[in-house]
């Protein structure tokens, strides 16, 4: 039984991030020590973000000093809200009713985003996973997050990307090609997504001269804002982490005498 509950148990972290996906996530592993990344992570999500999402569990001057950005700085270059004080939280002004009528849907508020849902590999794929689809309101739609009421805000630095559809060899239901029986030759089928790779991001294609950034940098620039995100779904993670190195550093040594303690104690029962 106790045995039962602590296998379940040691269970529980790898549940909290098992999302089904229509695709497979991307991998991101977020690197808090990098603050550069952090702070150009904070300044797309200010230029880019912020008007329809808030992040109303963080405050700017906590946001500042973690990320190594002076005060003056912060509120001249990433705070665009006039009445906002350096304590304020992070929220915006945009209320949900107005969002659900302009959008069909609510913006969430991101601070904790990648700790609830799907982690920072879910919200890297997210971002880089919009398509263009001529039957949505905004012309995009989104492989991972199907009909989704966002319109892709940094399509300028993406560029367009499309589904890619190609002719393949057709397979049969044992594998082997299947082939004209006239002819000879194999016979092909088109398929649009799933198996195709291509520049892009499989299975989608970027049209070549739509985008101010190149491949790469807007990964970039996608990785600093999962990096962000991470940060400010746990901004004490760092501390915990150093601070308890101390601790079991502490109880390591602090074992030393207890253990000589104990023995002593023990001797008197013998
Ligand atoms: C014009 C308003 C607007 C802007 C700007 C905007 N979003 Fe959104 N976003 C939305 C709306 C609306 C939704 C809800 C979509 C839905 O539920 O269909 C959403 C949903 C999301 C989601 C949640 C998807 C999910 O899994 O539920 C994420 C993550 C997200 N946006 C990230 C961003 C990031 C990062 C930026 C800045 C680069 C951004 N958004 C800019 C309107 C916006």
């Amino acid at each position: 039984m106790i045995k039962n509950m602590l296998i379940l148990l040691l269970l529980i972290p790898g549940f909290v991030f098992a999302v089904e996906t229509a695709i497979p996530l991307d991998e991101m592993e977020p690197d808090l020590n990098d603050k550069a990344s952090l702070q150009r992570g904070m300044k797309t999500f200010m230029n880019y973000c912020h008007a329809c999402h808030s992040l109303k569990y963080q405050r700017y001057q906590r946001t500042a000093d973690d990320l190594g950005i002076p005060h003056n700085l912060m509120m001249e270059h990433l705070v665009f809200d006039p009445s906002a004080q350096i304590g304020a939280l992070m929220d915006n002004v945009l209320s949900d009713d107005t969002a659900k009528q302009w959008f069909g849907a609510a913006p969430p508020d991101l601070t904790l985003y990648t700790q609830l849902k799907g982690g920072p590999g879910y919200f890297y794929t997210y971002m880089r996973s919009f398509y263009e689809d001529p039957t949505r309101p905004f012309g995009v739609n989104n492989l991972l997050f199907e009909n989704v009421g966002m319109p892709h805000v940094l399509l300028d630095l993406q560029g367009v990307q499309r589904k890619v559809c190609k002719d393949i060899p057709k397979l049969a239901a044992n594998g082997g090609e299947v082939r004209d029986p006239l002819t000879g030759e194999s016979v092909s089928e088109e398929k649009c997504g799933e198996e195709l790779i291509e520049r892009g991001y499989s299975p989608l294609g970027l049209v070549e001269g739509t985008g101010q950034l190149s491949l790469e940098e807007y990964d970039q620039v996608i990785y600093d804002l999962a990096n962000f995100l991470y940060y400010t779904g746990d901004p004490s993670r760092q501390d915990r982490e150093r601070i308890g190195i101390y601790v079991l550093l502490f109880l390591a040594f602090f074992y030393v005498f207890t253990h000589l303690l104990g023995r002593e104690y023990s001797k008197e029962f013998h």
